[in-house]
């Protein structure tokens, strides 16, 4: 009997050694030390023996059970550490790779020109004005001396909600509006950015695009007043070395009218491709308050005078930073965006 206990311990010492499992081990503890276990069948037979060999038997039997058991546990204690060990390996974080950087946004070319453009005529004496994108047929048009019938509305095509409700084609609208609130007072100075929209879509135009107006009503002004006033604007904006030059044109809100050029921010004047060889190069238009304008708007033609112009802002931005393509401004290409700071 006591050689089959030793046995007995070999075996399950064996077995357990070889186990890698929680499962095989509860297997080998039901097998050597369970109610139906060989351990459990040799004390059974414990009867048989003499009252000299039994207490042998009776205390080997206890310690070889103990022993199974103890190295039980360690094997189990072995294996919930290495089970942990390995799930720390493979969660593992390394706290010391660099992280992923938020990148700071930058300020829109557009929204940079647009500011500049606010702070030169703030100092000239302009307040900020501002008007509905969705604009009434009256406002975009017939206030500006476009009746419905009017051949130069094709000059403008737009989008239109309902017969009367269009995308407004331009920012003239916003004079009307800012005329017809004031009126019949002087003196008005006013710029009005924002959107505008058009049926256009090329390399130089885009189906929306933004405009300043500017509006200068008083009583006694010229021609000579919006020359001057451009020019400071287009020192301002391009540089002392700039020149301007006023282009006889048409507009049905203006009488006279002209498109103002500046030299070719390129090549002085002396001609290039950007200019197309002419030295000049077109900004905005403008002219003197047609007085149907002045008129429909509240004020008497006889006793006031006053000059408007509108500049498109991504030509500027184009000019000034020597973009070539509109449609950059819209793509939204953070390599293209990230240059302007
Ligand atoms: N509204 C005109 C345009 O969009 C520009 C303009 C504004 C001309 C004011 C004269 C006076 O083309």
């Amino acid at each position: 009997m006591i050689e089959k206990l030793n046995t007995i311990k070999e075996q399950a010492f064996d077995e357990i050694s070889g186990s890698q499992d929680m499962a095989s081990l509860e297997k080998i503890k039901i097998k050597f030390l369970g109610k139906k276990g060989e351990l459990t069948s040799v004390l059974r037979g414990m009867g048989q023996l003499s009252s000299e060999e039994r207490p042998k038997v009776g205390k080997l039997a206890n310690e070889v059970r103990d022993s199974i058991q103890a190295f039980l546990d360690e094997k189990i204690f072995d294996l919930k550490q290495r089970a942990a060990e390995d799930r720390l390996k493979e969660e593992r974080l390394d706290v010391t790779l660099p992280g992923y950087k938020m990148g700071v946004g930058t300020i829109h070319p557009i929204s940079l020109v647009l500011n500049e453009i606010r702070e030169i005529f703030g100092g000239l004496g302009y307040s900020v004005a501002e008007g509905p994108e969705i604009e009434s047929d009256y406002y975009n048009f017939e206030a500006l001396n476009l009746p419905k019938d009017h051949p130069a509305r094709d000059m403008q095509d737009s989008f239109y909600i309902t017969p009367e409700v269009l995308l407004r084609t331009h920012t003239s609208p916003v004079q009307v509006r800012v005329m017809e609130k004031v009126a019949p007072k002087v003196p008005v100075r006013i710029i009005a950015p924002g959107k505008v929209y058009r049926r256009d879509d090329d390399a130089t135009h885009s189906p929306m695009f933004h405009q300043v107006e500017g509006l200068l009503i008083d009583r006694e002004v010229t021609l000579g007043d919006l020359k001057g006033t451009l020019l400071a604007f287009a020192k301002a904006m391009f540089g002392e070395r700039v020149e301007i030059r006023l282009r006889p044109s048409y507009f049905p809100f203006t009488e006279p009218s002209a498109e103002v050029d500046i030299s070719c921010v390129m090549c002085h004047g002396s001609g290039c491709r950007v200019c197309s060889g002419t030295g000049w190069l077109e900004i905005l238009g403008s002219g003197m308050v047609h007085p149907r304008v002045l008129e429909m708007s509240g004020y008497d033609p006889e006793k006031v005078r006053g000059f408007a112009f509108g500049m498109g802002v991504e030509r500027i931005a184009m000019l000034k930073y020597g973009i070539n393509d509109l449609r950059l401004f819209f793509d939204n290409d953070i390599r293209f965006l990230k240059q302007f700071k």
